[in-house]
């Protein structure tokens, strides 16, 4: 994930002959020579199964791009030309981006994103390969970007992965990426005609004020917060290398916003790749280590506007898959590592200072950030069809200060460094359309707790993340009256115990046991609708492996991983046991309840040909075997 640190490594190897010294646990590894009877062909990365689209929809499938990568560092991203298919007319029930990729050979992970016209669409990592050859495919719903999509400015979409190919690195990764489809079929258009306001009209009975339908439909609008230079040579993404190290955009945006959301796109390299087990930098200098992997172990990506906070996040800690330990990863990529988390930051009560028509500034950057951060955003914003004189202020706006405490404690390479952080923030702010006037509040509650220690002088290193971002957004109408609200948590929890022992001839005996989770829970509630929905993945690993400078040359380990996902209407269930790379048992289990307004019979399409247990709360089920890899969404 180094490019920089790779090129180091490639112009003073004498550097890197030592063994992975204790500090430099965790580190990026390549698998070169491990034993890999069982190795599999196609990673995985288990998700929620993408929603089927409705019977009858009309559906196309365009192939975008297809590009092998060998040695592109510092290139310029592969381009393709995109249009939207004209079988298939917006709007869209449905768009799912394919990216597949193969590769035959050695090499490291690397990063890559797709791009359309300078906004993000995937950030995603790649699996590591064998001479054998891997494949994997990461399909993300896309619809969020149908604006995009629908009439892209450019019709340009990029693909930049950074690889590096040598001698030693023979790895030239493929990649295949296509946008597939869904139309609305008439029989769903009249039921939502129907049972609900048509898109954009709000309710105009002046006492029950509502939310309009637009409001949580894909954006209107969406610019793209990126790096254009050179059209986007050596990327969109900025490059941000120290936490003093900004990066801007000046946007106008139109006068009819009403509202408006920045999506951060983010992921950490070089030193700054295990940002969550960095050592302070006393503990490097008072041992005379040469890591640069320092600065203690709290990220914290922040947003202004014209140089004010507006929000911030604790980056979820993803793990590549040359990460910790490479072979946890195969089959089953880390969590995230295929398509990686996105943070939404609402700014709709900022619209106040964005919507006079003049050029503001957005900026993104990493608090104790250092080299290197991959950032990027896009701004989704929904337009008032009835007016484009849009009024708006900012109401109360509590100074957020973040407060950290540290407490460190060393002696030579023993060491125990904790930290504490909080920032709690409020904002409200006033937009008047032609919707009515409403007032969007948000309060956002972000704690994090991150202990690095050393003992056993330096030879065992626990690492611990504890990460956890409440917001509550509140819509008011005129009336003071709460017509909408959503509230989320996510917690990003991270345990990892290292230990590390010299070996033979200059190998190191790694041992780690790890345990990682992602969840979010969100709720919304309007006067139209509410819902439910928690995410709750997990992964959990053991093991050893036998490094030689950054290569695996032997290890044997176990993993597990359990994802589950459930709203209102489903439960999905899917917990895969690996070892050395053998998928010992995936089991998914699935159950539906009745939807509301639909019967059991649109239940039943939902399980897709297996069985279904019908009626009211229908159930599919399924156990699959170790032959079903793929999952049950792609049979
Ligand atoms: C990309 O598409 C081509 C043509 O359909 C196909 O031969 C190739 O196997 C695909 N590669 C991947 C990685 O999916
Ligand atoms: C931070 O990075 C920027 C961009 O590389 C550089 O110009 C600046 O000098 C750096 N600041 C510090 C304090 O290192
Ligand atoms: C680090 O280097 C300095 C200067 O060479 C030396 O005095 C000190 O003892 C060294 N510290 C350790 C822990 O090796
Ligand atoms: C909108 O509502 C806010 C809060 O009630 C109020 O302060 C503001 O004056 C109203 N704006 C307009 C244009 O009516
Ligand atoms: C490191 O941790 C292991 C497992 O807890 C323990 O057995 C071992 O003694 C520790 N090593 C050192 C050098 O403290
Ligand atoms: C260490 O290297 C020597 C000489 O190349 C070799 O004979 C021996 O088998 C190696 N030991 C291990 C554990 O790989
Ligand atoms: C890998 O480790 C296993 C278990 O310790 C051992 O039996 C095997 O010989 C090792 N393989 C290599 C290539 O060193
Ligand atoms: C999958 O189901 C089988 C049979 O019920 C069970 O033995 C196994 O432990 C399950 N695997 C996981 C990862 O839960």
């Amino acid at each position: 994930m180094a490019p920089l640190y790779l090129l180091l490594l490639l112009i003073l190897p004498s550097l890197l002959a030592a063994p992975a010294c204790a500090e430099e646990v965790p580190d990026r590894y390549a698998v070169l020579q491990a034993p890999r009877a069982a190795a599999a062909k196609e990673y995985l990365d288990p998700t929620f199964p993408l929603p089927q689209p409705p019977p009858a929809a009309p559906s196309c499938t365009v192939p975008v791009l297809s590009y092998s990568f060998g040695d592109t560092y510092g290139a310029a991203p592969a381009k393709a030309s995109y249009a939207p298919p004209a079988g298939c007319p917006a709007p869209w029930s449905l768009v799912v981006l394919t990216f597949s990729a193969s590769c035959a050979g050695d090499q490291y992970d690397r990063v890559a994103a797709v791009w359309l016209d300078g906004a993000e669409l995937l950030r995603t990592t790649t699996a590591e390969p064998t001479p054998e050859g891997v494949r994997w495919t990461v399909r993300k719903d896309v619809t969020r970007y149908s604006a995009l999509l629908r009439s892209p400015p450019g019709g340009v979409l990029s693909v930049m992965l950074e690889n590096v190919v040598n001698d030693k690195y023979t790895g030239v990764y493929s990649v295949n990426v296509s946008l597939e489809f869904h139309g609305t079929p008439p029989y769903l258009s009249d039921a939502a005609a129907s049972s609900s306001s048509p898109a954009g009209v709000a309710s105009n009975d002046p006492e029950a004020p509502m939310l309009p339908d637009s409001y949580f439909q894909p954006a209107d609008l969406i610019i793209p917060i990126s790096d254009g230079i050179g059209n986007g040579k050596g990327g969109y993404w900025f490059r941000i290398q120290n936490a003093s190290d900004s990066h801007s955009k000046f946007v106008t945006i139109p006068s009819s916003t009403y509202r408006a959301v920045l999506e951060v796109f983010v992921s950490p390299h070089s030193n700054d790749e295990y940002w969550y087990s960095n050592p302070p930098d006393i503990y490097i200098k008072e041992n005379n280590l040469t890591t640069r992997r320092g600065n203690a172990a709290y990220r914290e990506v922040v947003v202004s506007v014209d140089h004010r906070f507006v929000g911030s996040f604790v980056p979820f800690p993803v793990i590549y898959t040359g990460g910790i330990n490479p072979l946890f990863w195969q089959p089953v990529a880390a969590l995230g590592a295929f398509d990686l988390p996105t943070y939404d930051v609402e700014l709709t009560p900022f619209l106040g200072l964005l919507v006079d028509s003049n050029a503001h500034e957005i900026g993104l950057s990493v608090v104790d950030g250092i080299a290197e951060w991959l950032v990027d955003a896009n701004l989704h914003l929904w337009l008032d069809p009835s007016t484009s004189d849009v009024h708006a202020a900012l109401g109360s706006y509590q100074t957020p200060r973040l407060k950290i405490s540290r407490q460190y404690s060393t002696r030579l390479l023993e060491g125990r460094f904790k930290i504490k952080a909080k920032r709690r923030s409020s904002f409200s702010g006033w937009v008047k359309s032609s919707f009515g006037n409403f007032t969007t509040e948000v309060e956002t509650e972000l704690k994090a707790t991150s202990l690095v220690e050393f003992t056993g002088d330096g030879k065992n290193k626990t690492v611990s993340l504890e990460a956890k971002q409440e917001t509550k957004t509140l819509i008011r109408a005129d009336t003071r009256k709460v017509i909408g609200k959503v509230e989320r948590e996510a917690k990003y929890p991270l345990s990892l115990f290292t230990e590390t022992e010299d070996g033979e001839n200059g190998t190191s005996l790694i041992t780690v046991t790890l345990s990682h989770g992602l969840s979010v829970e969100t709720e919304t509630e309007t006067r139209a609708f509410e819902s439910k929905e928690k995410l709750d993945d997990r992964q959990t690993a053991e093991g050893w492996m036998v490094v030689m400078d950054h290569d695996v040359v032997n290890g044997s380990v176990a993993t597990t991983q359990a994802y589950r996902f459930s709203d209102e209407d489903r439960e999905y269930e899917r917990t895969i046991d690996v070892m050395d790379g053998a998928v010992l048992s995936d089991n998914v289990t699935e159950s539906f309840s009745a939807l509301a307004g639909a019967g059991a019979a649109d239940a039943c399409w939902r399980c897709r040909g297996r069985s279904c247990d019908g009626a009211g709360a229908a159930a599919c089920r399924v156990h699959a075997g170790i032959a079903a890899l793929q999952g049950p969404d792609q049979d």
